[in-house]
């Protein structure tokens, strides 16, 4: 395991029993009331939140529709919180880069205010294209500061926090992350600190292409 999965893992686990009223429990829930009102979801689709805490979002976006609905974190003191909060739903522990999941199985996947712990952001996205089906949604959120705010968050924040944050991402990266994995930008949210986008899996090849 790398270096902020340990921390993350370690951090969170402490926190699971009383996470929403951790600062970082209260921190979140604006980021995932936001992204549950910008979702749309219908009955019968197959939903993933990756880093899914305690389940609160994943909880929220299975009263929205009929979906089938699944939760990984990477810490196993979350996932029997989740458990015991929503036994409809199916948990796993699992990291967010490798996930335990078939090829195309996924209409949307979620993630809130996760992406900043990774320690290899990069290696996620194929891993999301790999198990969400062609033309599939992938909706994240994650927070955003202007300089120096950034830069104070990462040196002095993160190290006092020491629950794995890593790094924080400008808009432009953020975007790229979604555009250099062959993801179109559906939409993009930027309100204060949440930034949201909303991208979609390329579709299989031909679905759409034109008669000749
Ligand atoms: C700030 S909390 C956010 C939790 C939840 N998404 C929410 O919005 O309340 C970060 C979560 O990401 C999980 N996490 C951190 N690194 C991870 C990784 N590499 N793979 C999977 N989960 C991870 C942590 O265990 C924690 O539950």
């Amino acid at each position: 395991m790398k270096k902020f999965e340990k921390l993350s893992r370690a951090k969170y686990d402490k926190k699971a029993p009383k996470y929403d009223r951790t600062i970082d429990g209260h921190y979140c829930a604006r980021f995932k009331r936001k992204l549950v009102e910008t979702i749309s979801v219908s009955d019968g689709e197959k939903v993933l939140d990756v880093g899914c805490g305690n389940g609160t979002l994943i909880g929220w976006i299975s009263q929205k529709a009929k979906i089938q609905a699944f939760g990984v974190d990477i810490s196993a003191k979350m996932i029997d919180e989740c458990r015991v909060r929503h036994p409809h739903i199916d948990f796993n522990v699992s990291l967010a880069d490798s996930l335990p999941f078939g090829d195309n199985e996924f209409d949307v996947i979620t993630m809130c205010c996760v992406l900043h712990h990774l320690d290899e952001p990069q290696k996620f996205f194929p891993e999301v294209k790999r198990v969400l089906k062609p033309g599939g949604r992938l909706i994240i959120s994650d927070p955003w500061y202007p300089p120096p705010f950034k830069q104070f968050a990462e040196y002095v924040v993160f190290p006092i926090h020491n629950a794995g944050d890593n790094k924080l991402f400008t808009r432009t990266q953020f975007k790229n992350f979604f555009t250099e994995n062959g993801f179109s930008v559906l939409n993009t949210y930027y309100r204060g600190d949440v930034q949201t986008i909303i991208g979609l899996a390329p579709s299989a090849p031909g679905m759409y292409s034109e008669r000749p």
